[in-house]
């Protein structure tokens, strides 16, 4: 479980990143907070673009829709994605929902924004009648790949065969999705991730989770079922989530990464406001205990059963939980301490004893007896991650830790100390800031009897819209773009040899070496772990002194043979600077695999 991932919706990571829907705004979803819009819908031909609460919404979920006024010539509306479609030959799934009446043929086309060239195109037989709403279902395989990522989905038809306006909704297109799931997700992310092989995902956040104001926090039973009954959710990361990307699809994507699920549960606290007070607190409580029958429930259960008609008869297992995220900020700590913590997991423990019910703080210390434990966060510098190396060292809790959330996000500075949000953030992972949380990371390693695991946070960073730097994978609406931060390779390569068991060594001295050894008794071989952090040189990008080195592991004899992989950076330099620096697909991690033989005593050296 060492190694996991954490995702939230934050710069469209979700709508726009991972989740694969091409259509941006597809069905005009709004609140109070981001209220209902055209953009970046744009009208086609001589049509005018309105929005439209009809008395005979296409659901309660999806009351507004956009209603395209013209009368003659050829009409229709177009989108531009998110900030772009990848046009390949391939084929796109697509869907829309008119009202109005037509009778005539719909032509659905992609095509590019600088030439107006048309990659591919398919006439879809109108059902449309003004009586009720009518879903429109298409298949399109372009025959040309576009040169670049400029392009719209154009839906059009023929105004003169209509009452004058046609009203559209819920307009969809999905390209080829990781195992061909259905409303599912993007390969190249999804693969990128696969890589990591990671054991865990900390779902729904984060912030978003949270919420910033009442009413609105993530709504487990809102993201549910067929997209046209679900509501969008006003996320804390500026944007309207399309919740597209749901409950169901988290815990499918842990099935398709054979990821454990870490659920959080909304703890009664808005990032920004109130929190329920104890005497109110229980309807919230029921509903965390409903979202955990809803995922494990048989059948036979209310919840269960509500899972089993949406098409999931077969429960999902549900073995970590959080409770809240981050509560000890923003005052909600108070409250969380006197009450809010105890009571979720009084509850929890109640009807799911073997669960880990976990703090979404530190600030809590729970003792060696107590089942409960903490998630501790942490964004800072490069030497102040190397000087956390022996921070766990001294805990006395047992397994009852988890790294929720870590990231350097500023350099070093030479008065040394943590981070000063004044200052600004580094706009992508640096070589020596992956390096100090290398160090960090091996530090938690050593002490895997009380840390179980831990995730980089932000995971994705969509390079057109986002809120937060640095992230671990940035991308565009390029799919053949996606950029693999510095930290990324680190953890695909602590990530992918697992430690089942940490060694005793002997003689152990750090710095400039950190290390953590042992055995991976599925591999049946030893394994050392070791970052190198040679402050010396970390200001300059030239690369740093070498560091002769050599180990033993007890009873391995001469002659024995080991893979060494090294991966080596400049100090100062990151790759995710991608897009923003046009040098997109330049990797500055080198890597180099060789192997060793064991010499005199068992002894390697290199
Ligand atoms: O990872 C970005 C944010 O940092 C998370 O949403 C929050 O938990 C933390 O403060």
């Amino acid at each position: 479980m060492q190694y996991g991932i954490m995702f939230e919706d934050i710069n469209h990571s979700g709508d726009g990143g991972i989740y694969a829907e091409l259509v941006r705004n597809r069905a005009f979803q709004g609140n109070s907070i981001f209220p209902s819009k055209i953009s970046p819908w744009t009208a086609v031909g001589s049509a005018q673009l309105s929005l439209q609460n009809l008395s005979q919404p296409l659901s309660a979920a999806l009351p507004t829709s956009l209603r395209v006024t013209a009368s003659k010539g050829t009409a229709g509306i177009a989108n531009p994605g998110f900030w772009g479609i990848d046009v390949k030959v391939q084929k796109y799934t697509g869907s829309f929902w008119v009202k109005g009446k037509y009778d005539g043929s719909f032509t659905a086309s992609l095509q590019s924004t600088i030439t107006n060239e048309t990659y591919g195109s398919v006439k879809v037989r109108s059902q449309a009648t003004d009586r009720e709403w009518r879903e429109h279902k298409y298949t399109l395989v372009p025959q040309k790949a576009g040169e670049r990522t400029n392009n719209t989905l154009v839906i059009t038809y023929d105004a003169s065969a209509t009452n004058g306006h046609l009203d559209f909704n819920l307009i969809s297109l999905f390209p080829p999705t990781y195992k061909n799931r259905p409303n599912g997700m993007r390969i190249d992310i999804m693969e990128a991730l696969k890589a990591l092989n990671p054991k865990f995902l900390r779902m729904p956040g984060g912030n978003n989770l949270e919420g910033n104001d009442p009413p609105y926090y993530w709504k487990w039973n809102e993201t549910l079922g067929p997209l046209k009954d679900r509501l969008g959710y006003p996320g804390t990361w500026s944007y309207e989530n399309t919740n597209g990307l749901g409950l169901v699809e988290y815990l499918n994507w842990c099935t398709d990464l054979g990821m454990e699920p870490v659920l959080a549960v909304w703890a009664g606290f808005y990032l920004d406001g109130p929190a329920i007070p104890e005497s109110a607190l229980q309807p919230y409580i029921d509903d965390a205990l409903n979202e955990l029958e809803f995922i494990m429930g048989d059948v036979s259960t209310p919840y269960g059963a509500m899972r089993a008609k949406l098409g999931y008869p077969k429960p999902w297992t549900i073995k970590y939980v959080e409770v809240g995220n981050e509560d000890n900020l923003g005052g909600g700590g108070t409250t969380y301490n006197a009450y809010r913590f105890q009571a979720f997991y009084d509850a929890i423990k109640a009807k799911y004893p073997h669960m880990k019910v976990f703090a979404s703080t530190t600030d809590f210390k729970f003792a060696e007896t107590e089942d409960a434990g903490e998630d501790y966060h942490h964004y800072s510098r490069p030497d102040f991650f190397v000087g956390q190396f022996n921070y766990f060292d001294n805990f006395t809790t047992g397994q009852k830790i988890m790294i929720g959330e870590y990231a350097t996000v500023q350099p070093n500075v030479p008065q040394g100390g943590d981070t000063d949000w004044a200052k600004g953030r580094l706009p992508f992972p640096t070589w020596i800031g992956t390096v100090g949380e290398a160090v960090f990371l091996l530090g938690a390693e050593r002490n895997a009897d009380k840390v179980w695991g831990s995730a980089y946070a932000p995971l994705l960073q969509n390079l057109d819209a986002y809120q937060w730097t640095p992230d671990l994978i940035s991308f565009t609406a390029d799919t053949d773009k996606t950029v693999l931060s510095t930290s990324y390779h680190m953890l695909q390569l602590f990530g992918s040899n697992p430690l089942s068991k940490t060694l005793p060594v002997i003689n152990a001295t750090f710095d400039p070496v950190y290390y953590v050894a042992g055995l991976s008794e599925n591999r049946n071989s030893y394994v050392l772990k070791y970052a190198i952090y040679n402050t010396t040189s970390s200001s300059s990008s030239s690369s740093s002194t070498s560091v002769p080195m050599r180990t033993t592991f007890q009873g391995v004899r001469r002659g024995a043979k080991a893979q060494l992989t090294v991966l080596e950076g400049p100090g100062n330099d990151g790759n995710a600077a991608g897009l923003a620096f046009n040098d997109i697909g330049k990797d500055i991690v080198r890597k180099t695999v060789k192997t060793l033989t064991a010499g005199r005593d068992g002894m390697f050296e290199w």
